[in-house]
Parts: structure tokens; sequence; C-alpha cells
């Protein structure tokens, strides 16, 4: 497999439960842009063979190379780290993982008989990172997981695909800023997660991020079809380090912010 089929692979599996990301990207190109991703960002559980580690496996196997930084979301139990190529045109892997022993006895519970019905070989599979959804989740389960984590309801009823793919704003040519690419979002009819403004972090921060609201989707949860937020679609716009160099991190008090765009109570 090469970067380009990978990258392929998960764009298609996004855009089937993320039809407003398809939406966007073909508004971008009438324009005339050629749109550059600066991350494509996974979620998953804290738990051996299925953690961050499992994730990465594939990108690193086509030269993805892990960067030294370390987040933690206090408030969302979550921990993550980011992968990046040496060919700057690829786009970054962020990845992070629910830190599931901080969640309650009940919500341990429910995980682990997620997790007790994963086939066997699973872990090892090349395509983990979009396998899909390798267990059924009671709607019942599904709820008591909200109320306790956002995430952890969002991995038990989409399981391993990617949460969002983001568009490199640096790399746009006729927005002058993110600013510009919002307002044209809002012009088509597009809602844009508020929580903490629009517009995440700032230029001294090196690196403002915006995103859509998550599209509501049908899932199936044991049998009962449930119309649920899925997927949303983000944008990155970059800036210099005094060394003149791109800063390519994250900013956690943004990132935060920007997970709330699954979020049911404000959907
Ligand atoms: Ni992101």
């Amino acid at each position: 497999m090469t970067t380009g089929e990978l990258l392929t692979a998960l764009w298609n599996d996004y855009i089937a439960t993320t039809p407003q990301a398809e939406r966007i990207h073909r508004l971008l190109a009438e324009r005339g842009e050629v749109v550059r991703n600066d991350h494509v960002a996974l979620r998953t559980y804290g738990i051996p063979g299925i953690g961050i580690a499992a994730l990465a496996r594939p990108f690193e196997a086509l030269g993805w190379v892990e960067q030294a930084a370390r987040y933690r979301f206090t408030d969302k139990k979550l921990v993550a780290r980011y992968w990046q190529h040496p060919d700057p045109n690829l786009p970054k892997v962020f990845i992070s993982e629910l830190c599931v022993h901080e969640l309650s006895a009940a919500a341990n519970i429910i995980i682990d008989r997620l997790v007790s019905q994963l086939p066997a070989g699973f872990r090892e599979r090349p395509d983990l990172p979009w396998a899909g959804r390798p267990w059924s989740v009671r709607r019942a389960e599904y709820e008591s997981l909200l109320l306790e984590s956002e995430y952890a309801a969002w991995v038990a009823a989409f399981g391993f695909r990617v949460n969002h793919f983001t568009v490199n704003v640096n790399a746009l040519t006729t927005f002058p800023d993110l600013l510009a690419l919002n307002a044209f979002l809002l012009d088509h009819g597009f809602t844009l997660n508020e929580s903490g403004g629009a517009i995440k972090g700032n230029v001294s921060e090196r690196l403002e991020q915006s995103s859509t609201r998550a599209d509501s989707i049908e899932v199936e949860l044991d049998g009962e079809v449930v119309r649920i937020p899925s997927c949303y679609y983000e944008f990155a716009k970059r800036y210099p380090l005094p060394s003149g160099e791109l800063f390519h991190g994250f900013v956690p008090a943004s990132a935060d912010k920007i997970f709330e765009s699954t979020d049911v109570k404000r959907a």
C-alpha cells in the first residue's frame, strides 16, 4: 500500500459518514483551490492492542515518524501524540486515546464488553485505522457512556475510523485568512463549532483552527436506528516560530474545544 492509497482509503471511509466534508471539498475545488490536508485525526480507547500505538503502526510502516510532543486533556481524560511524514505535502496524523481507567466502573464494564467482542486477529489488521465498528453496542450502553464521556460514546458507536480531516488553510490561495474561510462556509449553509469561539488559538500560539459541527447520521445500535453526530471537517492555519520555521504541533486548549465538535448536547 502507498501513502496515497492509505489516505484515499481513509478519505472514502470518512466522507461516507461525513457528507459535508465532500461538499466543502467540492466547493473549494470549484473555486480553483487544490485542497491539502494539515492532519487527519483518529480516536480510540487506551487499551493494549487497540490504543494509539496500534493505530499508528500502518502509518509508521509508510514513513510517518512519531514526534516528541505529548498532549494531555485532563477534563476529557485523553492523551494524544502525532506523527509527521518526511514528505511535507502529506498530512500529520494526530491520534488520541481515552484513559478508560479514569472512567467509572460502570463505563469500564461497558467498554470491556465491547472489547471482548473483538474478533481474533482484529488488533493486527493492517487497515485497523479504518476497520470500522467491530462490536455491537446497545442504545442504553451508548447513552450511559454519553453521560460520562462524549468521546467514549463516539468510539463505541463508530469504532475505528478517521474522526476528521483538516484542511491546510496556508495552502489555500483564495482566502486571506481563516475568518474569510469561515465566512465562506457560513454563506454556504454550514454550521461552525462555536465552543470557545469560531476560531480557536491565535497567532501567538502559532495555530488557528476552526471546524464545522459534526454531521448527524443514522447508526444502528443493536437493532435500533438512531441519528447521532458522526464526524466534522476542520481547518487549520499555521504561523512561523521565531526560528522562521512553521509550527507543526498542536495547542491543547484549542484542541480541547475542537473535540466538542461531535458533542450530542450541543448539536
Ligand atoms: Ni484536528
